[in-house]
């Protein structure tokens, strides 16, 4: 039996006679949150919440999600306005000093991010370890993890210096080893980073140039990239950056945090669903064979799920599809690709899906991943790139929440309980006692 007055909800226990109050923790928008931390000494329980779908993990002050609504704050400001009127340095410094900057912060920012974007020549060297076809979210997950061993010296994780100095590092480098990754799969010699280029232009510069001849990078491809990144940049306690949190939350070192966050990244049901989305609309081809994969995705035993639509928290549209999906016409037509049959399809997709009951009940919409491949292919980046673009976005959210939870002097490691249902206390049995 529960009432919730004032600041606290008394939770009582009628089968044990014992009861609790429990402090409402309210934040500045969204739901307030029930601090548990007293149940099990008060009521001797847990709280149950696998996936943690019900479960504020930590206080936050940068991105703000209603899922209900479809509605996306970077430290207050709308995804909306960000995408219309910003751009990736910009967004990447508001999410991590939580302000606007000024013209001259900016300047700064974007020259600290632009002079480190060489990695060291020793650590190029471990992409020869790869096998040409490793798929480049391994390397990219090596070779970060490998930064550690190159920055032994400013790795005081409590000295703020320390923590600014990674954060530009791995800002500025993880393109370069992105692109080295792709190089490597394809047997060419990596590019150097050029100073002289934007942060998503000199991206394509290292994707696409070759040293035997100049290559101009396409400005409307690097605007597309600038907003994808922009759009991909932090998404609250999403499961990489969540992941990020509890393995910096043991004091392990910035770029192993960053490391398990681009393996986390990796899973299909997470950042991996925008390569998985393309191979699914290669599979279903046309539009005449959309009824039959959507059957599929509606019958549990074919484990077949529409990748890209569905979210945790979003159970309206993902207000970032929505602009990916506006961006698709726009730069299509400016690349000369309007008649790109897999946009297309994905549009046919969507209108279909959304008109069907197991979607419209389960509130099933195209999330962040549903378009975005549309775009990255029209760029040009081979569709084993696409969940590494998105790492490379998610390193400044990454960092941003790293940072918000080492700098709280009140961080403790992370450590979740559980409900136990295995067998009780018995005795070792002799193997000749086994039946
Ligand atoms: C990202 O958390 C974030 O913020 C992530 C992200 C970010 O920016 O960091 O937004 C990025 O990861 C986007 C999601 C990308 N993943 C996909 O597109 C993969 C396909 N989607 C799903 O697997 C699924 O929707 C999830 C993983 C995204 C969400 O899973 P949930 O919240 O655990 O939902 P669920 O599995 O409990 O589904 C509820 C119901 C189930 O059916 P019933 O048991 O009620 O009958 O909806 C069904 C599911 O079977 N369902 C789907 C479906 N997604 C959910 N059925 C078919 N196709 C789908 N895509």
């Amino acid at each position: 039996m529960t009432e919730r007055s004032g600041k606290t909800v008394q939770l009582s226990d009628p089968a044990s006679g014992r009861s609790a109050a429990l402090p409402l923790r309210t934040g500045t928008i969204g739901p307030a949150g029930l601090d548990i931390a007293t149940l099990p000494k008060e009521l001797g329980v847990f709280t149950y919440d696998p996936g943690f779908g019900a479960t504020a993990a930590c206080e936050s002050r940068i991105t703000y999600i209603d899922g209900e609504a479809g509605v996306l704050l970077y430290r207050g400001y709308p995804i909306e306005q960000l995408a219309e009127r910003s751009d990736f340095m910009e967004v990447a410094y508001l999410l991590l000093i939580g302000e606007l900057p000024t013209a001259k912060q900016l300047t700064e920012f974007t020259a600290n991010i632009r002079y480190h974007t060489m990695i060291n020549e020793w650590l190029k060297r471990f992409f020869e370890g790869f096998h040409h076809n490793a798929h480049p979210m391994a390397m990219v997950s090596g070779v970060v993890a490998s930064m550690s061993a190159f920055y032994h010296d400013t790795m005081d994780i409590h000295n703020p210096r320390h923590r600014e100095i990674f954060a530009h590092r791995i800002i500025a480098k993880i393109p370069t080893i992105a692109a080295a990754a792709h190089k490597h799969s394809l047997g060419q010699p990596v590019i150097y980073p050029r100073n002289d280029l934007s942060y998503t232009a000199n991206m394509l510069h290292m994707l696409f140039a070759v040293p035997c001849e100049p290559y101009e990078v396409d400005p409307v491809a690097a605007a597309a990239l600038d907003l994808l990144f922009v759009l991909h940049a932090d998404h609250e306690q999403n499961a990489s950056t969540s992941t990020v949190r509890l393995a910096g939350s043991t004091g392990a070192n910035p770029y192993a945090a960053i490391s398990a966050g681009v393996s986390a990244l990796w899973g299909p049901a997470h950042g991996g669903a925008n390569e998985a989305v393309l191979a699914m609309l290669e599979q279903i081809g046309t539009a005449d064979n959309i009824p039959k994969f959507l059957a599929m995705a509606k019958d549990k035993s074919s484990h077949f799920r529409l990748m890209g639509f569905g979210h945790r928290v979003y159970k309206n549209f993902d207000p970032r599809a929505q602009i990916i999906r506006a961006m698709c016409h726009k730069v299509l037509a400016r690349l000369g690709r309007s008649d790109n049959p897999l946009f297309e399809l994905a549009l046919r997709l969507e209108e279909i899906a959304l008109q069907d009951e197991y979607f419209i009940e389960r509130k099933l919409y195209p999330n962040v991943d549903f378009y975005s491949g549309v775009i990255y292919s029209a760029i040009g980046i081979p569709r084993s790139m696409f969940t590494v673009m998105f790492a490379i976005a998610r390193t400044v959210g990454w960092v941003a929440h790293w940072q918000e939870m080492i700098s709280d002097p009140a961080m403790r490691i992370g450590r979740p309980r559980q409900l136990y249902t295995g067998p009780t206390r018995r005795d070792y049995l002799e193997v000749k006692q086994r039946r």
